[in-house]
């Protein structure tokens, strides 16, 4: 693809590229968000001497999403989590055999139906957030993203694998934790590296090695104890995995790594942002808590059963719109499989674009307003009258998400239950600010509890 022809942002540095541009270090997303309003549905920002083409408009969007076309791409920061997760699904090359296998293998398990499976522990794990929600009513406010991070994690860690985080009971951070956010740290800040500072991080690589070692220790321990369980049909993805004999050893362990990166931050950041929008839109949440009171009336303590969560659409809604401003994985990479174009411009097979979802958010197909929070943009005759691919927080194609029903499962039932039980306090006058890591989050968010007395 020739760049010279595609817009990017004014005052170009010789070596640096855009690097010093905005805050893009720090903010790469909120950035180049910034730089789709100046230069418009497809531009270009150079980082040092890499050229990345950022495609951003529902025209040129649907192009990519084009299978006889386009592919997922492993893009640099991707393919710097491979350190840590191997050719596990998210991270895997599409040539790589276990791709195929792992994903046929998996599949099943996150089809619609096997979500009956895990709903009893998703309903566990959050009345333990519960639990620990209702001693903060009237006292100290609750830091929302590190709650529903500690919600995701052990979720995905008890559906996913018998294995229990525990991290509401604990005093501090579970080790694996600690180590798989550092690592992602470590990997991100590794993508944006100046070259000639490498020697100054001697100290973090080494770091990195521990904890990717003691990550892959307690994944080993935990395949061991159910290989030597004997326990065979547990229906969970590890004994899927197990049970197949499809997948060699440090595949399955490369899988479970990988389900606990890709399935609790997202989850976490989208609830987060969700729960930000419905505290700063009271018309909004009345309307959804009038949902919750339809089916679960003043119970103290309600028992959804898995029907119910499908029955909650507006909260469904509420959730898809929160990810439609906020898609917590902002952006996925696409390359071309044959020489063609997009919107125009010549693209050699083997070349990639980034596709900078919130910015495809913002398209002029979602209207005039799309900074409001309007989950009736969600409605079936709106989602219809739609372009198909308008929205994309789960990416797209054969590579698209594979936990995109667990985590929208998940997520409906928590927030169901939470506006049910409590009134949300925005004590603080919360302004949306927004962290960067492999995902996006609010951060600083926190909230007052109140229980609610008086039902809509
Ligand atoms: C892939 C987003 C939750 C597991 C993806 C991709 C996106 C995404 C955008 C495509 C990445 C690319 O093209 O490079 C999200 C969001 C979530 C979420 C926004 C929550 C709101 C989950 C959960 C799990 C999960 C809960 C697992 C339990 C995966 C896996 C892939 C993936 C394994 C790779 C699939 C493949 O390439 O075969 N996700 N995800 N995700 N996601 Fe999710």
């Amino acid at each position: 693809m020739d760049v010279t022809r595609l817009p990017h942002p004014p005052h170009r540095l010789p070596l640096l590229g855009d690097l010093l541009g905005g805050d893009v270090r720090r903010r790469p997303l909120q950035t180049a968000l910034a730089n789709a309003r100046e230069l418009g549905p497809i531009f270009t920002r150079r980082f040092l001497d890499r050229d990345v083409v950022f495609v951003c408009g529902a025209d040129l969007v649907a192009e990519v999403s084009d299978e006889t076309r386009f592919a997922k791409h492993v893009a640099p920061g991707l393919a710097m989590i491979r350190r840590i997760a191997g050719d596990g699904l998210f991270t895997a090359y599409n040539h790589e055999p276990n791709w195929q296998k792992a994903h046929d293998v998996l599949l099943p398990a996150f089809a619609m139906s096997s979500m009956r499976t895990y709903h009893p522990t998703m309903l566990k794990v959050a009345r333990t957030l519960i639990g620990s929600w209702d001693a903060h009513v009237g006292g100290e406010p609750v830091r929302v993203a590190e709650d529903m991070t500690k919600l995701t994690m052990d979720t995905i860690g008890l559906a996913g694998f018998g294995y229990d985080f525990g991290s509401f009971e604990r005093e501090t951070e579970h080790p694996f934790v600690s180590a798989l956010a550092r690592s992602l740290g470590y990997v991100q800040a590794k993508t944006r590296e100046l070259p000639w500072t490498a020697p100054l991080h001697r100290g973090d690589d080494r770091r990195f090695e521990q904890d990717v070692a003691l990550m892959n220790k307690i994944v080993d321990d935990v395949i061991a104890a159910r290989k030597a369980s004997g326990e065979r049909g547990t229906g969970d993805l590890l004994g899927l995995m197990l049970d197949g004999g499809e997948l060699d050893e440090v595949n399955i362990r490369n899988q479970v790594i990988t389900f606990l990166i890709a399935g609790h931050e997202t989850t976490s950041g989208a609830l987060s942002f969700a729960l930000h929008y419905l505290v700063k839109n009271p018309v909004v949440l009345a309307r959804a808590q009038a949902e919750v009171d339809a089916m679960w009336g003043d119970a103290e303590r309600p028992d959804p059963d898995f029907a119910d969560v499908g029955k909650l659409r507006y909260v469904r809604q509420i959730l898809n719109e929160a990810l439609r401003l906020w898609p917590t994985a902002a952006a996925f990479a696409r390359e071309a499989i044959v020489d063609t174009t997009i919107g125009g411009h010549p693209i050699h097979k083997g070349q990639w674009v980034m596709v900078l979802a919130p910015a495809l958010h913002r398209d002029a197909v979602w209207g005039d307003n799309v900074e409001a929070f309007d989950p009736d943009r969600f409605t079936p005759e709106r989602e219809k009258a739609r372009p198909v691919h308008a929205f994309k927080p789960f990416g797209t194609g054969e590579r698209a998400c594979i936990g995109r029903q667990f985590a929208l499962h998940e997520a409906t039932l928590l927030l169901g239950l939470l506006i049910h039980r409590y009134r949300l306090i925005d004590h603080a006058n919360y302004q949306l600010e927004i962290k960067e890591t492999l995902t996006v989050k609010p951060t600083g968010f926190t909230l007052k509890l109140a229980r609610r007395t008086e039902r809509v």
